[in-house]
């Protein structure tokens, strides 16, 4: 009920900028003003909607008003992109490679977003027949990734010495990196913007940081000539803000809300935001290191189902699997952000031992609920795959040298301690958006598992592993 009224509200305001938008680009008004629009139907707004995924089924619910006519679906530039055609709402709000590779053969690769300023892996990969057109854009066909590239600051404390790019992209000052397309929906529990948090080192508000950010994609993703009219730009973010995206329904445990349980978006949208809530490092936590508390309480309801047909033998794996998220002892090392002087208090903890909500410790969404960043060892040579770029980092004071497919927050802060941190992602809407991680590297749900396996040896047993990953696709 207070939805549908927010949503009114909402929905005038969006209206009110959607026009000034348009103005703001140039459309003439009509001499006579339009008759005014009927009442909005009763119900979920224009946006509300559901979609199958291979967990089951997930659902956007738009909290704001209309979606059509708002900056963010019109192009603002001139190869033809909007931000809705990365930030695909059927697609999770980011596109997927197979919808990907559906769009590039119904188009031929004609459709913008595979635009080789960023769409293809070099620019000056040649795209002239189709062939030559999808080779270039091997990376957004198999993994959605698009190409970011960043130049550190003059006073960075390293400088790049060796580009390794299979695509020719090897700029040692304008670096090329390739990033997977974060979802735009659940902006509402993000405390940094983007992989690498570069929107929001100001310590601006987090919609002062997207309206900041979403002029920057229209100059650069868009190829807009200038930084959209502040009207636009806020008509933007208010789109942004009200989008509430999470798994509705389980193939086998069915409704993710049904006997007392809280998925899907309805019960996200009502779920409260706090920085710094639930962080066990915080300035205000007293002691520094505990596990936090419970992050996902969602399925706690079917903790004591036990019927033994598919449907209850499904809750109950969803239910324990939530508990081994929440409660699962992981010895975390060799962090950065975390297990070093960079952690959030400042205090050095070579190891700790933490669960995954130490991290992911925002209640019932999962991303961090403090403005940091980790280096969990994703971007690492050792990782890396032929089809991605290495990168050969040298300290300019101490002559130490370093290997990495991307350094994340330092190409913006220069910082040699901030190598291969990345933002802790929100983990609602997993099911629909695969590939996982800044650089697409884990092809499924379970590939996440088995890296964190190996990362902090985790030791699950297979049914444990299989609770879990129940829970992940249940989110
Ligand atoms: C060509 C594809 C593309 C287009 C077009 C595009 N984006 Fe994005 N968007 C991305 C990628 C890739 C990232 C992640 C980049 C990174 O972190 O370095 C991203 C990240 C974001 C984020 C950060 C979300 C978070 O959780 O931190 C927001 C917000 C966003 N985009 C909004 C927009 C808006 C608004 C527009 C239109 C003005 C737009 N995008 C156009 C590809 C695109
Ligand atoms: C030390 C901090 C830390 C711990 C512990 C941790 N994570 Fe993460 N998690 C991160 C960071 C940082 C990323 C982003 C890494 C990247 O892309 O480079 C991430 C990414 C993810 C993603 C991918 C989300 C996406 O949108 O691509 C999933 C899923 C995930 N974590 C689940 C878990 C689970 C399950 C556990 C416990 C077994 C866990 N994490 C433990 C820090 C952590």
């Amino acid at each position: 009920m207070s939805l549908i009224r927010i949503s009114r509200n909402a929905e005038s305001v969006a209206k009110s900028l959607a026009v000034a938008a348009l103005c703001a680009s140039g459309y003439a008004l009509a001499a006579n003003p339009p008759p005014p629009p009927p009442p909005p139907p009763a119900g979920p707004a224009p946006g509300s909607a559901t979609f199958p995924d291979p967990a089951g089924a997930w659902s956007n619910l738009n909290a704001g008003g209309a979606l059509a006519g708002n900056p963010f679906f019109v192009p603002l530039g001139s190869n033809g992109r909007s931000c809705a055609s990365c930030h695909v709402e059927s697609d999770a709000w980011t596109a997927t490679p197979p919808n990907l590779q559906r769009r590039f053969q119904q188009s031929t690769g004609a459709d913008p977003v595979f635009a080789s300023i960023d769409g293809t892996n070099c620019p000056t990969l040649p795209i002239a027949t189709a062939a030559e057109h999808a080779t270039a854009s091997s990376l957004l066909l198999t993994k959605g990734l698009i190409r970011v590239s960043l130049t550190p600051p003059a006073s960075a404390q390293f400088a790049v010495t060796d580009v390794v790019n299979p695509y020719g992209c090897t700029s040692t000052t304008s670096v090329s990196v390739y990033r997977r397309i974060l979802t735009t929906a659940n902006l509402k529990f993000v405390s940094t913007v983007m992989w690498d948090g570069r929107e929001s080192l100001s310590g601006a508000s987090i919609p002062t940081d997207l309206i900041h950010q979403a002029g920057t994609a229209a100059t650069t993703h868009e190829a807009a000539s200038a930084v959209p009219a502040a009207a636009v730009l806020r008509a933007m973010e208010l789109v942004e803000s009200v989008q509430f995206a999470a798994q509705t329904a389980d193939g086998i445990a069915g409704s993710l809300s049904a006997a007392g349980a809280l998925g899907g978006p309805q019960n996200l949208a009502s779920q409260l935001f706090a920085t710094g809530a639930n962080d066990p490092f915080g300035v205000a936590v007293p002691t520094p290191g505990v596990p936090p508390n419970a992050a996902f309480t969602l399925y706690t309801a079917w903790d004591t189902v036990s019927g033994k047909d598919p449907v209850s033998l499904r809750r109950a794996s969803i239910a324990r699997g939530e508990k081994i998220f929440n409660t699962r002892p992981v010895k975390i090392t060799g962090v950065a952000g975390l297990n070093d002087q960079t952690a959030p208090d400042g205090q050095m903890r070579s190891v700790v031992v933490g669960t995954c909500a130490t991290c992911h410790d925002t209640p019932n969404a999962g991303s961090h609920s403090l403005a940091i960043l980790m280096d969990t060892g994703v971007a690492d040579a050792a990782r890396r795959t032929s089809d991605m770029p290495l990168l050969t980092l040298i300290n300019i004071t101490t002559g130490a040298t370093l290997q990495t497919s991307d350094p994340g927050l330092a190409l913006t802060t220069g910082q040699w301690a901030d190598i291969g941190k990345f933002k802790i992602p929100t983990l609602r809407l997993l099911a629909p958006r695969a590939p996982y991680f800044h650089d697409g590297s884990a092809a499924t749900l379970d590939a996440v598992l088995n890296f964190y396996e190996k990362r902090f040896h985790l030791g699950l047993a297979p049914q444990e592993h299989a609770d879990l990953l129940a829970f992940l696709n249940a989110l």
